[in-house]
């Protein structure tokens, strides 16, 4: 049988990448975030996963302006990461679990949620960054991929309560798998923040304090805002906040919060990690 053994939240900004590539983790200005993944990092080696099933946000890598799938679904043998303009390095590709996929693409269209098929897709720093912090030392990631795409980018956004459905239904989807598969649930991206236009800059604590109060406990007062008053409270591109509503959905209906590290800034975002336990 099949195991969720729990969920990895962390925020995943580009930046990140270039402290570690710089080993630059006790720096003053980075330690306080890199403070927050030694938990991380044993909990991992506690709970052994063998496959992720990630929810993230493409940034113009797979999809662009033109073409938008709303919720879009790996299906490969295998995920090369590329850099879309961050001057990052070329990080490690992941084997994927197409078998898995595939149960979770037909498990999610039986249940109406009509997700674009990948079959070929590029992996970015929403994917790579949160695996260089989690496994800092792997030559290769020890873990299988299912990456999950959110539309954060290009407005009409998904609501927050489809983002959490969405979840759901994986979750429904992973407690049929027959496989003997150790699943970790990732969500990516947020907190708060906001890259361009006027507001740029912008961070809100007391919405991510809400965000975060809840998230283990009650994921449906996240999904009480409309995804425009989200775009109020977290910024333009804090709404990849839906990243983590999703993953939350997806670890099952209850869960208990182990770990959380809340730190602002890092760039332009208000930078949290969080570790959840099926209750
Ligand atoms: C930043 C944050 C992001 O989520 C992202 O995708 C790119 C940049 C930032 O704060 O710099
Ligand atoms: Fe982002």
């Amino acid at each position: 049988m099949a195991e969720i053994v729990g969920a990895y939240f962390t925020s995943h900004v580009p930046a990140i990448g270039g402290a570690i590539h710089r080993g630059d983790q006790q720096t003053p200005y980075w330690k306080p975030f890199f403070d927050g993944f030694p938990k991380v990092h044993e909990w991992l080696a506690k709970v052994k996963p063998d496959v992720a099933v990630v929810f993230s946000n493409d940034h113009g890598l797979n999809f662009f302006l033109d073409k938008m799938p709303t919720f879009a679904v790996g299906a490969a043998a295998e995920y090369r990461n590329a850099d879309e303009g961050w001057g990052l390095p070329l990080y490690k590709p992941f084997k994927g679990h197409a078998e898995l996929s595939w149960h979770i693409i037909e498990q999610l269209v039986d249940g109406e949620f009509d997700v674009t098929i990948c079959q070929e897709m590029l992996v970015d720093h929403a994917i790579s960054i949160p695996f260089e912090l989690a496994y800092p030392e792997a030559k290769e990631w020890p873990v299988k991929l299912v990456p999950i795409g959110i539309n954060t980018v290009q407005h009409p956004l998904p609501s927050a309560k489809r983002c959490l459905a969405l979840g759901r239904a994986v979750h429904k989807a992973l407690e049929g798998w027959q496989g003997d598969d150790r699943i970790v649930v990732i969500g990516t991206g947020g907190l708060s923040h906001q890259l361009d236009g006027k507001r740029a800059g912008f961070m809100n604590p007391d919405y991510d304090r809400f965000c975060l109060d809840n998230l283990a406990s009650n994921p449906d007062a996240l999904t009480q805002n409309s995804i425009h008053e989200i775009v109020q409270l977290a910024g333009t591109q804090g709404v990849e906040v839906l990243n983590w509503i999703a993953a939350r959905g997806a670890l099952g209906p209850s869960a208990l919060e182990i770990h959380r590290n809340y730190h602002i800034p890092i760039s332009n975002t208000a930078a949290a990690t969080l570790l959840l336990e099926p209750a």
